[in-house]
Protein backbone atom coordinates (compact mmCIF):
# COMPACT_ATOMS: atom_id res chain seq x y z
CA UNK A 1 0.00 0.00 0.00
CA UNK A 2 1.82 3.47 -0.87
CA UNK A 3 2.14 5.67 1.76
CA UNK A 4 4.28 8.86 2.52
CA UNK A 5 7.37 9.75 2.17
CA UNK A 6 10.10 9.61 4.64
CA UNK A 7 10.94 13.51 3.96
CA UNK A 8 7.77 14.36 6.01
CA UNK A 9 7.34 10.97 8.41
CA UNK A 10 8.53 13.07 11.16
CA UNK A 11 6.30 16.32 10.78
CA UNK A 12 3.03 14.80 11.90
CA UNK A 13 0.14 17.61 13.62
CA UNK A 14 1.90 20.79 14.69
CA UNK A 15 1.26 22.15 18.21
CA UNK A 16 -1.24 24.92 16.40
CA UNK A 17 -3.56 22.61 15.63
CA UNK A 18 -3.91 21.13 18.97
CA UNK A 19 -4.11 24.79 20.83
CA UNK A 20 -6.42 25.92 18.62
CA UNK A 21 -9.07 22.78 18.63
CA UNK A 22 -8.43 23.08 22.59
CA UNK A 23 -9.33 27.25 22.34
CA UNK A 24 -12.33 26.14 20.16
CA UNK A 25 -13.80 23.34 22.69
CA UNK A 26 -13.16 25.99 26.11
CA UNK A 27 -14.13 29.22 24.29
CA UNK A 28 -10.62 30.39 24.82
CA UNK A 29 -9.49 33.38 24.26
CA UNK A 30 -6.82 32.49 20.93
CA UNK A 31 -3.59 34.45 21.54
CA UNK A 32 -1.92 31.51 20.01
CA UNK A 33 -1.62 31.78 16.00
CA UNK A 34 -0.10 35.21 14.56
CA UNK A 35 -3.37 35.90 12.81
CA UNK A 36 -5.24 39.26 13.11
CA UNK A 37 -8.61 39.32 14.13
CA UNK A 38 -8.98 42.79 12.33
CA UNK A 39 -8.92 43.68 8.58
CA UNK A 40 -6.94 45.00 6.49
CA UNK A 41 -7.34 48.81 5.21
CA UNK A 42 -10.45 49.32 3.64
CA UNK A 43 -8.45 51.02 0.61
CA UNK A 44 -6.60 47.93 0.01
CA UNK A 45 -9.33 45.79 -0.27
CA UNK A 46 -10.79 47.87 -2.62
CA UNK A 47 -7.69 47.79 -4.32
CA UNK A 48 -8.19 43.84 -4.77
CA UNK A 49 -11.82 44.24 -5.46
CA UNK A 50 -10.94 46.67 -8.56
CA UNK A 51 -8.37 44.88 -9.52
CA UNK A 52 -10.59 41.14 -9.53
CA UNK A 53 -13.02 43.67 -11.62
CA UNK A 54 -10.53 44.70 -14.30
CA UNK A 55 -11.01 41.45 -16.40
CA UNK A 56 -8.82 38.93 -18.45
CA UNK A 57 -5.18 41.24 -18.09
CA UNK A 58 -5.28 40.61 -13.79
CA UNK A 59 -7.62 37.11 -13.46
CA UNK A 60 -5.13 35.02 -15.38
CA UNK A 61 -1.06 33.67 -14.90
CA UNK A 62 0.98 37.06 -14.33
CA UNK A 63 4.92 36.76 -15.37
CA UNK A 64 6.04 34.04 -13.25
CA UNK A 65 8.23 36.76 -11.67
CA UNK A 66 5.34 38.61 -10.26
CA UNK A 67 3.41 41.13 -12.21
CA UNK A 68 5.94 44.39 -13.36
CA UNK A 69 4.02 46.68 -11.07
CA UNK A 70 4.65 44.90 -8.54
CA UNK A 71 8.57 44.33 -8.39
CA UNK A 72 8.51 48.16 -9.41
CA UNK A 73 6.87 48.40 -5.84
CA UNK A 74 8.86 46.63 -4.42
CA UNK A 75 12.03 47.90 -5.17
CA UNK A 76 10.70 51.66 -5.00
CA UNK A 77 9.29 50.64 -1.08
CA UNK A 78 12.83 49.43 -0.30
CA UNK A 79 14.52 52.64 -1.85
CA UNK A 80 12.17 54.91 0.83
CA UNK A 81 12.26 53.16 3.82
CA UNK A 82 16.21 51.53 3.52
CA UNK A 83 17.93 53.26 0.71
CA UNK A 84 18.53 50.45 -0.95
CA UNK A 85 19.21 50.47 -5.21
CA UNK A 86 17.14 47.20 -5.86
CA UNK A 87 16.48 46.00 -9.53
CA UNK A 88 12.65 45.17 -9.98
CA UNK A 89 13.39 43.48 -13.32
CA UNK A 90 15.97 40.70 -12.58
CA UNK A 91 16.48 41.25 -8.55
CA UNK A 92 12.86 41.16 -7.32
CA UNK A 93 10.58 37.99 -7.33
CA UNK A 94 7.04 37.80 -6.08
CA UNK A 95 5.67 34.60 -3.89
CA UNK A 96 3.07 33.27 -2.68
CA UNK A 97 3.50 33.85 0.97
CA UNK A 98 7.23 34.68 2.83
CA UNK A 99 7.00 30.67 3.36
CA UNK A 100 7.81 29.70 -0.30
CA UNK A 101 10.20 33.09 -0.63
CA UNK A 102 11.96 31.11 2.02
CA UNK A 103 11.42 27.64 0.67
CA UNK A 104 12.33 28.68 -2.34
CA UNK A 105 15.33 30.71 -1.67
CA UNK A 106 16.81 26.98 0.30
CA UNK A 107 15.89 25.01 -2.94
CA UNK A 108 17.79 27.75 -5.18
CA UNK A 109 20.69 28.63 -3.06
CA UNK A 110 21.78 25.88 -0.84
CA UNK A 111 22.70 22.00 -1.96
CA UNK A 112 21.67 18.94 -0.15
CA UNK A 113 24.68 17.93 2.42
CA UNK A 114 25.41 21.74 3.04
CA UNK A 115 24.86 23.90 6.70
CA UNK A 116 21.54 26.23 7.48
CA UNK A 117 22.38 28.32 10.10
CA UNK A 118 18.89 28.93 12.01
CA UNK A 119 18.86 31.25 15.41
CA UNK A 120 16.23 29.82 17.79
CA UNK A 121 13.85 30.27 18.45
CA UNK A 122 12.64 29.83 15.28
CA UNK A 123 9.82 30.21 12.68
CA UNK A 124 8.17 26.91 12.20
CA UNK A 125 8.76 26.32 8.65
CA UNK A 126 12.74 26.93 8.57
CA UNK A 127 13.97 23.55 9.53
CA UNK A 128 11.45 21.73 7.47
CA UNK A 129 12.61 23.53 4.66
CA UNK A 130 16.10 22.92 5.15
CA UNK A 131 15.41 18.99 6.02
CA UNK A 132 13.38 18.95 2.75
CA UNK A 133 16.19 19.96 0.79
CA UNK A 134 18.38 17.49 1.80
CA UNK A 135 20.27 20.00 4.10
CA UNK A 136 21.64 20.12 7.49
CA UNK A 137 20.52 22.77 10.01
CA UNK A 138 22.63 23.82 12.89
CA UNK A 139 21.25 25.41 15.68
CA UNK A 140 22.48 29.05 17.87
CA UNK A 141 19.85 29.48 20.31
CA UNK A 142 19.31 33.34 21.94
CA UNK A 143 19.01 32.74 25.92
CA UNK A 144 16.28 33.94 27.90
CA UNK A 145 14.97 36.63 29.66
CA UNK A 146 17.02 39.30 26.88
CA UNK A 147 17.08 36.81 23.79
CA UNK A 148 20.76 37.73 22.88
CA UNK A 149 22.85 35.29 21.07
CA UNK A 150 26.49 34.11 22.59
CA UNK A 151 29.39 35.95 20.15
CA UNK A 152 31.03 32.04 20.57
CA UNK A 153 28.07 30.02 20.18
CA UNK A 154 26.78 32.07 16.25
CA UNK A 155 30.99 31.79 15.54
CA UNK A 156 31.23 28.12 16.65
CA UNK A 157 27.83 26.92 14.19
CA UNK A 158 30.09 28.50 11.24
CA UNK A 159 31.98 25.56 9.40
CA UNK A 160 33.49 24.80 5.64
CA UNK A 161 30.35 23.48 4.79
CA UNK A 162 27.91 26.26 6.04
CA UNK A 163 26.06 27.45 2.69
CA UNK A 164 23.44 29.88 4.69
CA UNK A 165 21.92 31.41 7.61
CA UNK A 166 18.54 32.37 7.80
CA UNK A 167 17.77 35.29 10.14
CA UNK A 168 14.63 36.78 11.10
CA UNK A 169 14.80 40.68 12.84
CA UNK A 170 11.95 41.52 13.99
CA UNK A 171 11.92 38.13 15.57
CA UNK A 172 9.07 35.94 15.86
CA UNK A 173 8.17 34.62 18.59
CA UNK A 174 10.90 36.64 20.92
CA UNK A 175 9.48 40.03 19.53
CA UNK A 176 13.31 41.16 19.38
CA UNK A 177 14.85 43.60 16.57
CA UNK A 178 18.33 42.93 16.28
CA UNK A 179 20.43 45.90 16.61
CA UNK A 180 23.44 46.97 14.22
CA UNK A 181 26.00 45.54 16.32
CA UNK A 182 24.39 42.45 16.33
CA UNK A 183 23.61 42.35 12.43
CA UNK A 184 27.30 43.26 12.42
CA UNK A 185 28.15 40.19 14.29
CA UNK A 186 26.56 38.15 11.93
CA UNK A 187 27.39 39.87 8.73
CA UNK A 188 31.23 39.76 9.48
CA UNK A 189 30.88 36.09 9.71
CA UNK A 190 29.13 36.00 6.41
CA UNK A 191 31.45 37.78 5.21
CA UNK A 192 34.46 35.36 6.17
CA UNK A 193 32.62 32.30 5.73
CA UNK A 194 31.03 33.44 2.38
CA UNK A 195 28.12 32.47 3.20
CA UNK A 196 24.49 33.49 2.07
CA UNK A 197 21.96 35.18 4.13
CA UNK A 198 18.24 34.87 3.61
CA UNK A 199 16.72 37.70 5.68
CA UNK A 200 13.36 37.00 6.74
CA UNK A 201 11.81 40.31 7.56
CA UNK A 202 8.13 40.18 7.11
CA UNK A 203 7.69 42.19 10.75
CA UNK A 204 9.85 45.11 9.19
CA UNK A 205 7.23 47.83 10.11
CA UNK A 206 6.41 46.38 13.30
CA UNK A 207 9.04 47.96 15.79
CA UNK A 208 8.16 49.76 19.14
CA UNK A 209 9.74 52.65 20.74
CA UNK A 210 13.35 53.49 20.18
CA UNK A 211 14.00 49.91 17.91
CA UNK A 212 14.63 50.47 14.23
CA UNK A 213 14.43 47.49 11.65
CA UNK A 214 17.81 47.48 9.61
CA UNK A 215 17.86 45.44 6.57
CA UNK A 216 20.03 42.89 6.84
CA UNK A 217 20.83 43.61 2.82
CA UNK A 218 21.99 47.54 4.10
CA UNK A 219 24.42 46.16 6.70
CA UNK A 220 28.59 46.63 5.31
CA UNK A 221 29.33 44.02 2.57
CA UNK A 222 26.02 42.33 3.00
CA UNK A 223 23.80 43.28 -0.28
CA UNK A 224 25.10 40.70 -2.74
CA UNK A 225 24.81 37.93 -0.17
CA UNK A 226 21.90 38.34 1.46
CA UNK A 227 18.00 38.02 -0.43
CA UNK A 228 15.68 39.56 1.68
CA UNK A 229 12.18 38.25 2.22
CA UNK A 230 9.13 39.63 3.40
CA UNK A 231 5.29 40.20 2.53
CA UNK A 232 2.03 41.62 2.78
CA UNK A 233 0.35 39.81 5.48
CA UNK A 234 1.80 41.07 8.42
CA UNK A 235 2.42 44.92 7.32
CA UNK A 236 -1.31 45.65 5.85
CA UNK A 237 -3.50 42.81 7.98
CA UNK A 238 -4.42 40.55 5.38
CA UNK A 239 -2.66 37.04 5.97
CA UNK A 240 -5.02 35.40 3.88
CA UNK A 241 -3.77 37.22 0.95
CA UNK A 242 -0.31 34.79 0.85
CA UNK A 243 1.16 38.01 -1.56
CA UNK A 244 5.39 38.06 -0.26
CA UNK A 245 8.47 38.27 -2.19
CA UNK A 246 12.34 38.16 -2.30
CA UNK A 247 14.67 40.51 -3.27
CA UNK A 248 18.25 40.60 -3.47
CA UNK A 249 21.33 41.28 -6.05
CA UNK A 250 19.97 39.58 -9.41
CA UNK A 251 22.59 35.98 -9.35
CA UNK A 252 20.94 35.48 -6.39
CA UNK A 253 17.41 35.95 -7.35
CA UNK A 254 17.82 34.30 -10.29
CA UNK A 255 19.10 31.16 -8.38
CA UNK A 256 15.43 31.67 -6.27
CA UNK A 257 13.68 32.43 -9.94
CA UNK A 258 14.71 28.79 -10.83
CA UNK A 259 13.32 26.70 -7.96
CA UNK A 260 10.36 29.19 -7.82
CA UNK A 261 9.27 28.56 -11.18
CA UNK A 262 8.53 24.79 -10.68
CA UNK A 263 7.15 25.11 -7.09
CA UNK A 264 4.56 27.76 -7.26
CA UNK A 265 5.36 29.48 -10.80
CA UNK A 266 3.38 32.56 -9.64
CA UNK A 267 0.81 34.03 -7.33
CA UNK A 268 -2.34 35.67 -7.23
CA UNK A 269 -2.34 38.40 -10.13
CA UNK A 270 -5.12 40.40 -7.86
CA UNK A 271 -3.46 40.19 -4.77
CA UNK A 272 -0.54 41.50 -6.40
CA UNK A 273 -2.18 44.74 -7.80
CA UNK A 274 -3.58 45.46 -4.70
CA UNK A 275 -0.05 45.03 -3.12
CA UNK A 276 1.34 47.60 -5.32
CA UNK A 277 -1.43 49.99 -3.78
CA UNK A 278 -0.58 48.80 -0.32
CA UNK A 279 2.65 49.43 -0.68
CA UNK A 280 2.75 52.79 -2.18
CA UNK A 281 0.11 54.46 1.17
CA UNK A 282 1.63 57.12 2.43
CA UNK A 283 3.89 57.47 5.40
CA UNK A 284 1.13 58.31 7.52
CA UNK A 285 -0.17 54.58 7.42
CA UNK A 286 2.71 53.02 8.41
CA UNK A 287 2.93 55.25 11.43
CA UNK A 288 -0.59 54.85 12.50
CA UNK A 289 0.06 50.88 11.87
CA UNK A 290 3.07 51.35 14.72
CA UNK A 291 1.16 53.10 16.91
CA UNK A 292 -1.96 50.74 16.74
CA UNK A 293 0.29 47.84 17.93
CA UNK A 294 2.56 49.87 20.15
CA UNK A 295 -0.92 50.50 21.94
CA UNK A 296 -1.45 46.70 21.66
CA UNK A 297 1.74 45.87 22.60
CA UNK A 298 0.80 47.68 25.93
CA UNK A 299 -1.78 46.05 26.24
CA UNK A 300 -0.37 42.91 26.21
CA UNK A 301 1.94 43.70 28.99
CA UNK A 302 -0.40 44.64 31.29
CA UNK A 303 -2.40 41.19 30.75
CA UNK A 304 0.75 39.54 31.42
CA UNK A 305 1.73 41.47 34.55
CA UNK A 306 -1.90 40.89 35.67
CA UNK A 307 -1.14 37.28 35.70
CA UNK A 308 2.23 37.46 37.39
CA UNK A 309 3.93 36.23 33.98
CA UNK A 310 7.17 37.77 33.55
CA UNK A 311 8.70 39.10 30.15
CA UNK A 312 10.85 41.16 28.59
CA UNK A 313 8.66 44.31 26.34
CA UNK A 314 8.86 43.07 23.19
CA UNK A 315 10.82 45.63 20.26
CA UNK A 316 8.99 44.43 17.83
CA UNK A 317 6.31 41.80 15.89
CA UNK A 318 3.01 40.90 17.56
CA UNK A 319 4.60 38.25 19.89
CA UNK A 320 5.96 38.34 23.38
CA UNK A 321 7.92 35.33 25.21
CA UNK A 322 6.61 35.47 28.93
CA UNK A 323 8.14 33.41 31.81
CA UNK A 324 5.27 31.37 33.86
CA UNK A 325 7.52 29.95 36.50
CA UNK A 326 6.28 32.29 38.98
CA UNK A 327 2.74 31.11 38.73
CA UNK A 328 2.86 27.64 37.33
CA UNK A 329 4.88 24.49 37.95
CA UNK A 330 5.53 22.11 34.98
CA UNK A 331 6.32 22.83 31.85
CA UNK A 332 5.72 24.63 28.82
CA UNK A 333 3.20 22.12 27.47
CA UNK A 334 1.38 21.44 30.48
CA UNK A 335 0.67 25.28 30.65
CA UNK A 336 -0.31 26.24 27.40
CA UNK A 337 -3.30 23.13 27.62
CA UNK A 338 -3.88 24.61 31.65
CA UNK A 339 -4.07 27.97 30.79
CA UNK A 340 -6.32 27.05 27.25
CA UNK A 341 -8.31 24.47 29.45
CA UNK A 342 -8.76 26.30 32.92
CA UNK A 343 -7.97 29.90 32.35
CA UNK A 344 -9.27 30.49 29.23
CA UNK A 345 -6.88 32.07 27.30
CA UNK A 346 -4.41 29.94 24.66
CA UNK A 347 -0.96 30.41 23.88
CA UNK A 348 1.93 28.47 22.32
CA UNK A 349 4.71 26.42 24.26
CA UNK A 350 7.82 27.74 22.29
CA UNK A 351 9.67 24.40 22.64
CA UNK A 352 8.65 23.29 19.12
CA UNK A 353 10.93 26.04 17.70
CA UNK A 354 14.09 24.74 19.02
CA UNK A 355 15.65 21.61 18.14
CA UNK A 356 15.28 18.83 20.75
CA UNK A 357 18.94 19.59 22.61
CA UNK A 358 17.67 23.45 22.95
CA UNK A 359 14.18 23.04 24.36
CA UNK A 360 14.92 23.20 27.88
CA UNK A 361 15.68 26.62 27.31
CA UNK A 362 11.83 27.42 27.04
CA UNK A 363 11.01 25.16 29.29
CA UNK A 364 9.56 27.85 31.78
CA UNK A 365 7.90 30.22 28.61
CA UNK A 366 4.86 30.68 26.77
CA UNK A 367 4.29 32.31 23.47
CA UNK A 368 1.47 34.73 23.64
CA UNK A 369 0.22 36.91 19.97
CA UNK A 370 -1.50 40.48 20.47
CA UNK A 371 -2.31 40.72 16.83
CA UNK A 372 -6.06 40.92 18.54
CA UNK A 373 -8.84 43.55 19.29
CA UNK A 374 -8.00 45.67 22.39
CA UNK A 375 -11.23 44.20 23.65
CA UNK A 376 -9.94 40.98 23.23
CA UNK A 377 -6.36 41.61 24.73
CA UNK A 378 -8.18 43.23 27.96
CA UNK A 379 -10.57 40.09 28.46
CA UNK A 380 -7.03 37.77 28.16
CA UNK A 381 -6.29 40.05 31.15
CA UNK A 382 -9.18 39.32 33.28
CA UNK A 383 -8.90 35.75 32.59
CA UNK A 384 -5.18 36.05 33.43
CA UNK A 385 -5.55 37.63 36.82
CA UNK A 386 -6.95 34.06 37.63
CA UNK A 387 -3.62 32.41 37.63
CA UNK A 388 -2.78 34.76 40.76
CA UNK A 389 -6.00 33.52 42.74
C1 LIG B 1 8.92 35.06 10.79
C2 LIG B 1 7.83 34.70 9.83
N1 LIG B 1 8.16 34.43 8.56
C3 LIG B 1 7.22 34.10 7.65
C4 LIG B 1 5.89 34.03 8.01
C5 LIG B 1 4.89 33.61 6.99
O1 LIG B 1 4.53 34.65 6.17
P1 LIG B 1 3.52 34.41 4.95
O2 LIG B 1 2.16 34.23 5.51
O3 LIG B 1 3.67 35.63 4.12
O4 LIG B 1 3.98 33.17 4.24
C6 LIG B 1 5.50 34.30 9.32
C7 LIG B 1 4.08 34.19 9.73
O5 LIG B 1 3.76 34.05 10.88
C8 LIG B 1 6.51 34.64 10.26
O6 LIG B 1 6.20 34.89 11.54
Amino acid sequence: MPTFANRVSGFGTTIFTEINELAAQHNAVNLGQGRPDFDGPPEVIDALMRAAQEGARVNQYPPGAGSIHLRNAIALHAGRFYNLDVDPARGVLVTPGATEAVFASLLGLVDPGDEVIVIEPYFDSYVPGITMIGAVPVYVPLHPPNWTFDEQELRAAFSPKTRAIIVNSPQNPTGRVFTWDEQKRIADLCVEHDVVCISDEVYEHLVFDNARHIPMAAMPDMFERTVTVSSLGKTFSVTGWKIGWVYGAPELITGVGRAHQFVAFAANHPGQEAAVHALGLPGTYFEDFQAMYTAKRDLMMQALSLGGLKSAKPEGTYFVMADFSDVFDGDSVQFARYLTTDIGVACIPPGFFYCPEHAHLARTQARFAFCKSDDTLREAGERLAKLLR
